[in-house]
């Protein structure tokens, strides 16, 4: 399965998905890695595995439409058969998501339908959660509304700051990400419209 990674920054999960398909775990030949933002860390991870590292600034286009578009031409030169967004912090339009439908997947640090959107930590933190975590989605136009397919659970606990919950999901996003493009390459997740379908059944 040949796949494309945007990125936006440091790029840790990132890196989890280069050491999983190095280390065999993940069958997927990581095509290359698109940064939206030029020098972030996500860059170097790419260039030290090997790997394709694109800049495609998003402040030299005048509009989402054109970013997209350039975006879209990008990732085609690859032709993959799933775009992953990885810390990608750039609202794709509809157009994009259209063009990927089905084969492009994000992860977003809250239980989703929880803390969609931004400062999702702090969020948690302000509203008393006792747990909080990440999940794995296929992405639509609406903002981190896509269907889910999987989730991790972190405790939340007492002296917690963003900084330390942050921390908490972060190593279960790592944990999460390389098997949930597993399951995508082995043809056992799929989107259905706004459900997906799991070994064939709708959950
Ligand atoms: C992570 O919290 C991830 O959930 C979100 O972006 C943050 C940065 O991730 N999508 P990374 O280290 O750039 O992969």
């Amino acid at each position: 399965l040949r796949v494309v990674v945007l990125i936006s920054g440091r790029g840790s999960n990132l890196q989890s998905l280069l050491d999983a398909a190095a280390g065999g775990g993940l069958p997927v030949d990581i095509r290359a890695v698109i940064s939206n933002r030029p020098g972030v860390q996500g860059l170097e991870r790419a260039r030290a595995a090997g790997v394709e590292a694109v800049t495609l600034d998003h402040r030299a286009y005048a509009g989402r439409e054109d970013f997209d578009a350039a975006l879209i031409a990008a990732i085609d030169r690859h032709e993959p058969g799933l775009v992953v967004l990885a810390g990608f912090m750039r609202i794709l339009t509809p157009a994009f998501c259209a063009h990927y439908a089905g084969r492009l997947l994000n992860i977003h640090p809250s239980l989703l339908p929880k803390f969609r959107g931004v400062h999702t930590h702090e969020r948690a933190l302000a509203e008393g959660e006792t747990e909080h975590g990440a999940s794995i989605h296929f992405v639509t136009a609406e903002l981190d509304g896509g269907p889910v397919f999987l989730q991790a659970r972190v405790p939340v606990l007492p002296g917690d700051d963003a900084g330390t919950l942050a921390a908490r999901v972060l190593e279960q996003e790592h944990r999460l990400y390389p098997l949930a493009i597993r399951w995508f390459a082995e043809g056992r997740v799929r989107q259905d419209g706004d459900r997906v379908r799991f070994d064939g059944a709708l959950l």
